[in-house]
């Protein structure tokens, strides 16, 4: 034993037994300290030194321990285990008796144990945290040996300490961070003070679909990722490729995936049951055609009076990337999001038509609709600078996604956020008064 008694100690020879008969009276003060010795021994040769051999010498083999909220182990091993669950989390674990009551077969201890959190300790990372934890304990002895023990500490505050103590969670990743949905979600992750870090090929941490390679180092850290593919989820490979990054995002340790989908793309679906099936808590967020193609892919040919696309008389719900943007921060930081599909579109069916009507209102010069073929569409695409490649894919999936199958309203954004989305007229209303679209802006500062 390597403990001293401290001053504070009441010492087991100044207590009385319940036995009162003078003649046994010295043997009965031996009983009280030979049992304070005893379990004075667990606690300094096992508690505080880890010797497990110990363990059969002071308990006994019918030993049952009753710890705090009603937990119950039976045995010298089950008693082994709690000692050194403890001293796994706490390299220092130390345990000072500050008091030591003895009466009939029973001792009462109170203890102080102190340490640094420096290793897991059920299921939490260490924290550094310097824990200080009141323990009183009540041992039952038989033979010289512990029976039963009922211990009662805290055990809620104690792990309250802990957690108050651990490093705010991990960041969360958001790819596409400089495009129109990503800016925004980091935007708001940062405004709120949530650790995030962007994740596209030009961000501090490169991150490439196109290779591999920068998947692994741009997920160290992170719990949430917020998936924004690009070009986009509907194009062949895609989903093979958000599904090969959800898994490594799983295997990194990341809990939470939001995945920025599109409506009524085949291979959007198919990226959507890859990140289902990743074993994340997921949000998939499926969008209509985003206002922002108008002003901030596309804003040129608007500012020139012109909405030239596919979709003849089609209607589409035209969606706000804000609203977006607000869906995805709450599913990535509210767990209540998790398991959800949101479809999301805006408030009001518009044809290309109308919606051009609506700009030329808030920019206050005529724009017009001008219907074209995916062919003649692709052309225009590659006049703007997109490569062919993806030119061609992009104009085909513009004229799939407005040839009908969305006509129809979805209440994502009421579902998720409790409000309505934006109205079309309201944001072109916003975007016009910034000056995206004055004819002496370009594509490269519009909003
Ligand atoms: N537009 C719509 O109406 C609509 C509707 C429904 C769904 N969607 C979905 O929206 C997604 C696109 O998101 P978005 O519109 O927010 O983005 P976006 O405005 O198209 O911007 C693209 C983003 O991706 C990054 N990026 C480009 N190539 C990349 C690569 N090879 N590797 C990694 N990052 C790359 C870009 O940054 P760097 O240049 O720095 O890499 C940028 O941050 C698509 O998957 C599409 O399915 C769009």
């Amino acid at each position: 034993m390597t403990n001293t008694t401290p001053s504070n100690t009441t010492s087991a020879d100044t207590l009385t037994d319940t036995d009162t008969d003078t003649d046994t009276a010295p043997s009965t003060v031996d009983r009280a300290a030979v049992n304070v010795e005893i379990v004075r021994r667990f606690v300094d040769d096992v508690i505080n030194d880890g010797r497990r051999e110990t363990v059969a010498d002071v308990l006994h083999a019918g030993y049952r321990y009753h710890g705090p909220d009603g937990h119950v182990a039976q045995g010298p091993d089950a008693a082994w285990q709690i000692v050194d669950g403890f001293r796994s989390g706490f390299s220092d674990l130390h345990a000072e008796i500050t008091s030591a009551i003895a009466q009939g077969d029973r001792v009462a201890l109170t203890l102080v144990m102190t340490g640094t959190h420096d290793r897991d300790f059920m299921g939490i990372a260490p924290t550094g945290a310097a824990i200080v934890l009141p323990v009183a304990v009540i041992s039952r002895l038989e033979d010289q040996r512990i029976i039963e023990e009922w211990e009662y500490y805290d055990s809620a505050a104690l792990i309250g300490q802990l957690e108050a103590a651990s490093p705010a969670g991990g960041t969360t990743l958001v790819l596409g961070a400089s495009g129109k949905t990503g800016r925004r979600v980091l935007d708001r992750l940062r405004s709120a003070g949530v650790p995030a870090r962007a994740g596209s090929r030009s961000s501090d941490t490169r991150f490439d679909w196109d290779d591999a390679t920068t998947w692994a180092p741009a997920l160290v850290g992170v719990e949430a990722v917020y998936i924004a593919y690009y070009p986009d989820l509907a194009f062949p490979g895609a989903a093979d490729t958000v599904g090969d990054f959800a898994d490594l995002a799983v295997a990194s340790g990341v809990e939470r995936l939001v995945l920025l989908s599109g409506r009524g793309e085949q291979g959007a679906r198919l990226a959507e049951e890859r990140v289902q099936e990743s074993g994340a808590k997921w949000t998939i967020v499926r969008c209509a055609f985003f206002n922002q193609n108008f002003s901030e892919t596309f804003a040129d040919p608007i500012r020139h009076g012109v909405l030239a696309m596919p979709g003849g008389d089609t209607v589409e719900p035209f969606l706000d990337a804000d609203d977006i943007a607000d869906v995805a921060v709450a599913a990535l930081t509210d767990h209540r999001h998790s398991g959800q599909l949101y479809e999301l579109t805006g408030p009001r069916l518009l044809t290309l038509d109308q919606a051009a009507t609506e700009l030329g209102i808030a920019i206050g010069r005529d724009v017009s609709y001008r219907s074209m073929t995916v062919d003649e569409y692709a052309a225009e695409l590659i006049g703007y600078g997109l490569p062919a490649e993806e030119a061609g894919p992009f104009a085909q999936l513009i004229g799939d996604v407005l040839d009908g199958r969305n006509a129809h309203l979805s209440d994502g954004v009421q579902r998720a956020l409790g409000r309505p989305p934006r109205d079309f007229a309201d944001w072109a209303r916003d975007v016009a008064a910034s000056g995206a679209w004055n004819l002496e802006a370009t594509s490269d500062d519009s909003q």
